[in-house]
């Protein structure tokens, strides 16, 4: 398999490791394809490298001899690796025009009816790739677009030998309204490995801080890296953001004080013991992982994360998704200093 090269802190680096992840995708294509037929992934952390390992997965199941659409509409990225020409052009055209008219959600429903015509056409192996669409479509559309994902593989319009079909989404709200359906099945994946992320640590040029440290404060978040790259290492500049773009108002932060203090020394205090307006308000921010499943290879893409490691702010029910996640909400109860 050929390894995509990716952008990442202003240069070109090769896709690392995620070997679990990897070869879950193998074990798609040498089996019958998904199943449950319709995968589920949920990376909130955000930037934990859910697109990547995607990207990389398209090129595995194009060796693997698989038709594949990929869609990102936030991204407004579509590929389509597929056998037959007027169908490829066709939804890049689409694709094209909704983006254009900025309808992406559209942009989903478009790669929907390109794997409708693909079964129809080639009865062959097909692979679906929806990355980060939920977001386009909204939280009440997403359990019916999934929904009619399931469907389309279980009364296919024609035979067909094998279907991938992964949707991947990094917001935990998104998450819980497909989650009440009886057939939505989802798998997390955590950020990088320890020795992956020193990997890709590696490729950024000099100017860095040790590598200990650069795993301390990202707890191995590929993105968070890079913005961290991006501002010189500036780590106050990434917090100051995080308060910002998480909207860690006086208001919020001085509410749940009591709470939040316990918190960011054990997130698994919010399993416990925290109000469920607070757990939802955290989730909805995109601040924490609630609900960390057993730490068995099988339940994860990838490697789980340890079982609990307080440095990195990870609990056994609860994590935040990065320490600097942490970090800024530590900054904004010090800001109330109460
Ligand atoms: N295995 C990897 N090898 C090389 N680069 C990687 C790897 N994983 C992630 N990256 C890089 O790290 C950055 C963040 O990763 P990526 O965009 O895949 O995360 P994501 O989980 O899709 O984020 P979001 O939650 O925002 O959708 C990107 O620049 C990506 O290219
Ligand atoms: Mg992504």
């Amino acid at each position: 398999m050929r390894r995509i090269k990716l952008k990442f802190a202003g240069r070109e680096v090769e896709f690392v490791d995620r070997d679990l992840a990897l070869r879950l995708v193998e074990e798609w294509a040498e089996r019958g394809g998904t199943y449950p037929p319709v995968q589920v992934i949920y990376g909130p952390p955000e930037g934990c490298g859910k697109t990547a390992w995607l990207l990389q997965a398209v090129e595995l199941l194009k060796d693997y001899g698989f038709n594949v659409i990929y869609i990102n509409p936030i991204n407004r990225l579509a590929l389509a690796e597929v056998s037959t020409d007027n169908i490829r052009e066709e939804f890049l055209n689409l694709i094209k025009e909704a983006i254009n008219q900025n309808a992406l959600a559209k942009v989903a429903w478009i790669a929907y009816n390109v794997a409708y015509d693909l079964i129809k056409a080639t009865r062959g192996k097909i692979a679906v790739i929806v990355d980060d669409a939920f977001q386009a479509i909204g939280i009440k559309e997403s359990a019916l677009y999934v929904k009619a994902l399931l469907n389309l593989i279980e009364y296919p319009p024609e035979h067909y030998e094998k279907i991938v079909t992964v949707a991947a989404t990094s917001e935990g709200v998104s998450l819980r309204e497909i989650g009440r359906h009886r057939w939505a099945w989802s798998t997390p994946m955590w950020n990088m490995p320890k020795d992956s992320f020193e990997q890709l640590y590696d490729q950024i040029p000099s100017n860095k801080p040790p590598f200990e440290e650069a795993w301390r404060i990202t707890g191995g978040n590929p993105a968070m890296l890079e913005s961290l790259h991006r501002v010189n290492w500036n780590v106050d500049k990434i917090v100051s953001m995080l308060i910002k773009e998480k909207d860690l108002s006086y208001g919020f932060v001085k509410k749940w004080l009591i709470h939040l203090r316990e918190a960011i020394n054990d997130p698994d205090y919010l399993w416990f013991n925290a109000p469920e307006e607070l757990v939802n308000e955290l989730i909805e921010r995109n601040l924490i992982l609630y609900f960390l499943p057993k730490r068995d290879p099988e339940q994860w893409v990838d490697q789980p994360p340890p079982e609990k490691d307080l440095e990195l702010g990870i609990g056994k029910y609860v994590a935040w998704q990065t320490p600097l996640h942490r970090e800024a909400v530590k900054r904004a109860l010090e800001s109330v200093g109460e």
